[in-house]
C-alpha cells in the first residue's frame, strides 16, 4: 500500500505512523491503569515500547493475520495523543479495531474522528467486508464511540479477560456501500 495514504488529516488531528519520537508520549498514556483496563495490551518497559514503535513504524499496513498500530496526533503540534490498532483477518475478509486516547484529549470528538478516518483508510486499502469492535460492557465511552461511528450491536459474550469474568459486547460495521 502506498505510504502516501498516511498521514491523513481530520478535524482537530491527524492519523499518522507512530515514530520513535513518540516514545515518551506513548509511554505516558499507556502507563495509566484506567486506560488499559479493558484493552488487550499491558504497559511495556521503555525498551519494549521502543522496539514496538520501531516495528510498527515500518510495518506494512494491513497484512493478513496482523495488527498494525497507527498514531492519533494533535493537528498543530503533531504530538501523539493516542493510537488505533487495526487487524486484518488471515483470509482478508474482515477487520477488527481498537482505540486509545489520552485523558487530556478526551471528550472533544477526536477519537471518533480518528476512528472514522482509520476506517476509511482500512476499507480503501483492503477488501474486508466488515470491521468488528469488541468492548467490555462496562466501557461506556467505547460503546458510545462505536455506536456514534455507526457500528451495530451483534452479541454479548461471557469471557475471562485479564483473569476476570466479564461480558463483552461485539459490534460490527459493514463496508460502506457493500
Ligand atoms: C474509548 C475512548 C477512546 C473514547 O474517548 P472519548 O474522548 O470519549 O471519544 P471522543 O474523543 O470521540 O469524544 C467523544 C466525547 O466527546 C463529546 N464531544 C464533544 N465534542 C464533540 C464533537 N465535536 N464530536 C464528537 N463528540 C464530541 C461526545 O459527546 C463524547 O462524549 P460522551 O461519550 O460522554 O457523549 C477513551 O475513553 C479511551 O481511550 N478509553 C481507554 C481505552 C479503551 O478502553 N478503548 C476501547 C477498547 S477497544
Amino acid at each position: 500500500m502506498p505510504e502516501s495514504r498516511l498521514p491523513r488529516e481530520f478535524p482537530g488531528g491527524r492519523l499518522r505512523r507512530l515514530h520513535p519520537q513518540d516514545l515518551a508520549a506513548f509511554q505516558a498514556y499507556r502507563a495509566i491503569p484506567e486506560l488499559g483496563r479493558y484493552q488487550g495490551w499491558s504497559p511495556m518497559s521503555d525498551e519494549e515500547a521502543r522496539r514496538f514503535i520501531e516495528a510498527v513504524h515500518r510495518a506494512p499496513l494491513f497484512e493478513p493475520g496482523q495488527w498494525v498500530q497507527l498514531g492519533i496526533a494533535e493537528a498543530v503540534t503533531d504530538a501523539l495523543l493516542g493510537d488505533i490498532g487495526l487487524y486484518l483477518s488471515a483470509d482478508g475478509s474482515a477487520g477488527e479495531i481498537g482505540f486509545t486516547l489520552q485523558p487530556a484529549a478526551q471528550g472533544r470528538g477526536l477519537a471518533t474522528a480518528a476512528v472514522r478516518e482509520a476506517l476509511r483508510l482500512f476499507f480503501a486499502a483492503t477488501d474486508a467486508g466488515s470491521v468488528q469492535g469488541i468492548t467490555d460492557e462496562r466501557n461506556g465511552p467505547s460503546i458510545r464511540l462505536l455506536e456514534r461511528v455507526g457500528f451495530a450491536f451483534v452479541e454479548r459474550r461471557q469471557v475471562v479477560f485479564k483473569d476476570e469474568p466479564c461480558t463483552e459486547r461485539v459490534y460490527t460495521l459493514p463496508r460502506p456501500g457493500g
